[in-house]
């Protein structure tokens, strides 16, 4: 099997990789199990990560296509210890149900204010079509995107 080297949340590291696999494939197997897999034809967003800065559907990139990337998981966004301010926000406004769609709207959210720091909420609404809630939690999850923006 080729082996690649890529950045995963900052850390280097260097794995094998089936022609096949995809990155959700490889991220999963490799422990970050906040990348879920929905719909696996980029339709839901539940894959979300982040790839040299690029919102990318892992489910429809393949491993190898990493191959010096660097890759952000939620895992990378923040943690118990040290959550993210968009960790914090969807806490106070209990914007996780089930919690299954959450990792991957963070990573779209965190997408949105690397970009806009101050993004309006149609602008919020208009990226989140990009993930499917399917608690269809989506007003706390706006405001919680807007509280992390300082919005609110
Ligand atoms: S699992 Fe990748 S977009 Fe749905
Ligand atoms: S919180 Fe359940 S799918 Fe979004």
């Amino acid at each position: 099997m080729p082996k690649i080297g890529l950045r995963i949340n900052g850390v280097q590291v260097i794995t094998e990789v089936r022609g096949r696999d995809r990155l959700i494939d490889l991220l999963r197997g490799m422990g970050f199990m906040s990348v879920k897999e929905g719909c696996s034809a980029g339709d839901c967003g539940s894959c979300n990560v982040l790839v040299n800065g690029e919102l990318v559907n892992s489910c429809l990139m393949l491993a190898v296509q990493a191959r010096g990337c660097e890759i952000l998981t939620l895992e990378g966004i923040g943690t118990e210890e040290k959550p993210h301010r968009l960790q914090l926000a969807f806490v106070d406004f209990a914007a996780s149900q089930c919690g299954y769609c959450i990792p991957g709207i963070i990573v779209t959210a965190k997408y949105l204010l690397d970009r806009n720091p101050n993004p309006t909420e149609e602008e919020i609404r208009r990226i989140l079509t990009a993930n499917i809630c399917r608690c269809g939690g989506y007003t706390r999850i706006v405001e919680a995107v807007k509280k992390a923006a300082g919005a609110i």
